[in-house]
């Protein structure tokens, strides 16, 4: 039985003193909770500061990305010692607008998914489609691409541990969620390739989160499906009712 993990990507958004608000209002209704795992990504300059408040709680702590190495001259980058400094368990990697905007590589996230192992915190590796390859028929073929590349070189005592989380890009901040069966299908077809990767222990064993527009509305069809094992949630996570209904629906 894999445990949900429902997890809140604020971007880049939120103040230090707008990021601890939100914070405390979800500790309110997550300060034991054993459902789920929940976790919530603030940006780099919040992370501690909401640690302190969440330190106590069930709630989780990520970052919305990581440099893969130790130390060094490398300006505007934060390494792995500085996220666990800061409380971070989970790291996102490989987001759609980090591959996009910022030309991150299937290279630079299967470094990035390493060192996050390596460090002993959780990667939550995104892959997923581009709206003209969906419509081309490509959508298996680009994950193929994904997830052979994201995952290379990773053992299977570590691959049990990484969360791939499904986002198709033309569902992100859209409002154009992929119908629960379109879900079902891209993730059976991940667990498929942990099988054929790994084994069938370890592809039982994998977490798929469903990224793309998860709203207190879609997440329980979502999550009604078999190999959807929780979501990956940009603009509903940075309210806390939104948020907070979205885990209990999640649950239910
Ligand atoms: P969205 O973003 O929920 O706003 O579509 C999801 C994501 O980018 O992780």
């Amino acid at each position: 039985m894999r445990r949900p993990i429902i997890a809140g990507n604020w971007k880049m958004y939120k103040t230090i003193e707008e990021s601890i608000s939100v914070a405390v209002g979800l500790k309110r209704r997550f300060y034991t909770f054993s459902e789920a795992d929940v976790v919530i990504c603030p940006p780099f300059t919040a992370l501690s500061k909401v640690h302190d408040q969440i330190v106590d709680s069930s709630i989780m702590l990520g970052a919305q990305d990581i440099y893969w190495e130790e130390s060094g001259a490398f300006t505007g980058e934060i390494s792995p010692n500085m996220l666990k400094d800061a409380g971070c368990r989970y790291v996102i990697v490989g987001h759609s607008e980090r591959r996009v905007i910022f030309g991150e590589t299937d290279e630079d996230v299967n470094k990035k998914v390493k060192v996050v192992l390596k460090h002993g915190m959780i990667p939550i590796m995104c892959v997923g489609e581009k709206l003209e390859e969906r419509d081309n028929g490509t959508t298996f073929e680009i994950l193929e691409k994904q997830l052979t590349r994201g995952l290379k070189n990773i053992a299977k005592e570590k691959a049990v541990r990484v969360i791939i989380a499904y986002e198709p890009i033309w569902a992100i901040g859209t409002g154009r969620t992929a119908t629960p069966q379109q879900a079902q299908e891209a993730h059976k077809y991940i667990r498929d390739f942990a099988e054929r990767s790994y084994d069938k222990e370890t592809a039982s064993r994998i977490r798929i989160q469903y990224g793309g527009s998860v709203k207190p509305e879609n997440i329980a069809q979502l999550m009604s499906q078999e190999d959807v094992d929780g979501a990956l949630v940009g603009g509903a996570s940075l309210d806390v009712h939104s948020f907070t209904e979205i885990v209990e629906n999640a649950v239910k």
